[in-house]
């Protein structure tokens, strides 16, 4: 069974006539954030806050920006935040409009009316994986999107609704791909792809994946972000798949399973080429670096906030 918070958004999705309209995306926000200690001990890494928004906000507007108004977020311990941020704040709702403070009441409001949020709870955190397998019963037998915390997709960048679209052409499961200097691929899940992944959007087929392999290992540079779309054979991959790297169930170990099996059983595993802006927040160098890129795109104060910078 799953929670749920009453919100609703009605958007456009980049349907194809003849596909089932895919309406649902997952966000796992169940792991430990240990790289973010002691910031993470009593709230999830992904309600840190990017700017003026906790980092969560910022992947839930890019799924329903996508069309993917069905959100469901596997949580663990510290869920509260979670919810509570996206829920009614009644008393904060009130003083504000009391004070005709209409801009922040604007500002607290557009959370709770983002999407339909839905919570189910992973118990152990065993990994990615098994996160994701946690979705089983939500998704049911559709393709659906999995979008990481970790990564912020700048929305100029429309990634995710072209990783639908190539979806919905080819079937299988998406994946999005980084080119990164060699010597980080063992802190990504890596691809080994046909054809030319040059150009920012490229669709290659992947042929095969692991994760986070020693640079003089990988099969290319080509990185996973932390964006997938995938075919809902990935649920019995996984209930198969033994723990991996980091004693953990690994979406890539599944990725490596699908990317081998025939089409007409779910198979099949793309990639889209992604050379736009993307903000990483999973670790603390990453999450400052993060914080000054959009800090400096705010609306309100950035141009005054770069020209601090550059007078410092
Ligand atoms: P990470 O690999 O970044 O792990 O997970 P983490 O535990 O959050 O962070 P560190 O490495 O300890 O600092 C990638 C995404 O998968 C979720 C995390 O919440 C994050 O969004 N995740 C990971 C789960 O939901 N459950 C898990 O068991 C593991």
């Amino acid at each position: 069974m799953t929670e749920t918070t009453d919100a609703s958004a009605a958007q456009s999705s980049p349907h194809q006539p003849g596909h089932p309209r895919l309406t649902k995306a997952v966000i796992p926000v169940a792991g430990l954030g240990t790289r973010f200690l002691p910031a993470t001990k009593a709230i999830p890494k992904e309600m840190l806050p990017v700017v003026d928004k906790p980092a969560i906000q910022y992947v839930v507007e890019e799924a329903v920006g996508a069309g993917l108004n069905d959100v469901l977020m596997v949580t663990g311990r510290n869920k509260g935040a979670l919810e509570d941020h996206f829920d009614r704040q009644w008393e904060l709702e009130q003083a504000l409009e009391a004070k005709g403070d209409r801009n922040r009441l604007e500002r607290v409001q557009a959370a709770t009316v983002l999407a339909d949020v839905h919570y189910i709870r992973q118990g152990d955190p065993k990994g990615l994986g098994h996160a994701v397998l946690c979705a089983a019963q939500h998704v049911g037998d559709q393709p659906f999107a999995v979008l990481l915390g970790d990564d912020l997709i700048d929305p100029r960048d429309p990634l995710l609704t072209t990783m639908l679209q190539v979806q919905a052409e080819r079937g299988g499961s998406v994946i999005a791909l980084l080119e990164v200097p060699r010597d980080q691929v063992n802190l990504y899940g890596c691809a080994a792809i046909e054809g030319d992944a040059d150009a920012d959007g490229a669709v290659v087929k992947v042929t095969d994946l692991v994760e986070k392999p020693a640079p003089e290992e990988a099969p290319s540079n080509l990185a996973l972000i932390g964006r997938y779309v995938l075919h809902p054979a990935v649920f019995d991959v996984l209930r198969r798949t033994k723990p991996g790297r980091g004693n953990e169930i690994q979406v890539t170990d599944a990725l490596h399973e699908l990317a081998g099996m025939p089409a007409d059983e779910g198979g099949g595993v793309w990639g889209v080429v992604f050379r736009g802006r993307r903000y990483d927040t999973g670790d603390r160098l990453s999450y400052l670096k993060a914080v000054v890129q959009l800090g400096e795109e705010h609306e309100e104060f950035g141009a005054e906030f770069a020209r601090w910078l550059r007078s410092r």
